[in-house]
């Protein structure tokens, strides 16, 4: 397969005059993990039932390796699977009588279903639990059970809507095993989540969407350098020096130093341009020079930027005043 496994341009779907996804592109391609990241109701999930053909779209077009996802929905429906966001499975039956029910409805015969439920439940490991009811599995379990039930007959494209939304580290951990396992099977994964930190885990190209939009794409690297490396925080002893201090990191960090709400913490984000170690050492001559003029500081942080600090920093770019138009646009149509 040569071209992408997901082309799609200007994606829209409204709900009552309120655009859900407002113009969505994307391109995919084959044998990779696309993330999209975004938080809750930016429009993730109604992206991806478009793709899967579950939901028509009302603007733009999308194509599945080639297949238009409205004029071809039968062929896509043959190369996609989907894991939702809230799990389809039966809670009465037990996990394998639940694999075997939808190998047999996917086509399998008899015989050959039961035997790809039980590698699945093996591979899963949910071996152990194969014969016990679905309703008195943890969440890990069922989320486990609920990812082999979507690639029990090899999609081209799997979508996994948040597979590890309220999993323990545990359980997330291997559900990122099970994703790179797949992958490695040769099928390519979408992976729409709310942490950055899963993207990051698994992802080679991520979009991140708000409010319907593609606000932000590329690698995990190209993100990363467009909100900055990191964030430095820190508090000083005295507020009265606060000014100094504030001049003093604004020249050895090569950043923008912000005071916070706290009088005496101040807050930089730090760009990646000679590589971690650059920002790294950047700081500690900051803090070198803060000693050396007699400001001390208390606590002192360089870490990633946080979902959130990924948020405000693509998104503040867009301010209000287009939130306004939306509204506007929005209320034209209602
Ligand atoms: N069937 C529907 N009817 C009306 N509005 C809907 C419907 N489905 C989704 N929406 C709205 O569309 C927007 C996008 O929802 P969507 O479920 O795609 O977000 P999401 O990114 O998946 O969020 P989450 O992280 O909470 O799952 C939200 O404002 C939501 O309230
Ligand atoms: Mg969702």
């Amino acid at each position: 397969m040569t071209g992408p496994a997901i082309e799609a341009a200007g994606l829209v779907k409204t709900y009552r005059g309120a655009r859900a996804v407002d113009g969505v592109d994307l391109t995919v391609a084959p044998g990779t993990v696309y993330g999209v990241l975004g938080p809750n109701g930016a429009g993730k999930t109604t992206t991806v039932k478009m793709l899967a053909t579950l939901l028509r779209p009302d603007g733009g077009q999308a194509r599945i390796f080639g297949h238009d996802v409205v004029r071809d929905a039968d062929t896509v429906r043959g190369l996609v699977s989907l894991t939702g966001q809230y799990a389809s499975l039966d809670e009465d039956l037990t996990g394998l009588e639940n694999l075997v029910l939808l190998g047999r409805l996917a086509g399998l015969p008899k015989r050959s279903a039961r035997e790809r439920a039980g590698q699945m439940l093996e591979a899963f490991a949910l071996a152990d639990a194969a014969g016990r009811q679905v309703r008195n599995y943890s969440g890990g379990m069922r989320r486990r059970l609920d990812i082999a039930a979507s690639i029990l007959d090899a999609p081209a494209l799997l979508f996994l809507d948040e597979p590890t939304t309220g999993l323990d580290p545990r359980s997330r951990g291997q559900v990122w095993e099970i994703v790179r396992a797949i992958v490695d099977l040769g099928t390519t994964v979408l992976l729409t989540t709310q942490y950055l930190d899963e993207a990051d885990q698994l992802a080679s190209r991520i979009a991140v969407i708000d409010r319907g939009r593609v606000v932000a794409e590329g690698t995990k690297g190209e993100l990363k350098a467009s909100v900055g490396a990191g964030s430095v925080h820190l508090r000083l002893r005295d507020a009265g020096q606060r000014a100094e201090a504030q001049r003093v990191l604004a020249l050895h960090l090569a950043a923008e130093v912000r005071p916070d709400a706290d009088p005496v913490a101040l807050t930089a984000r730090v760009d990646d341009a000679d590589g971690d170690r650059g920002a790294a050492e950047r700081a500690s001559r900051a803090l070198a020079e803060l000693a050396r003029r007699g400001i001390t500081v208390d606590t002192f942080s360089l870490g990633q930027p946080s979902l959130d600090e990924v948020f405000l920093a693509l998104t503040d770019r867009r301010a209000d005043a287009d939130g306004a138009a939306a509204g506007v646009r929005e209320g034209a149509a209602a």
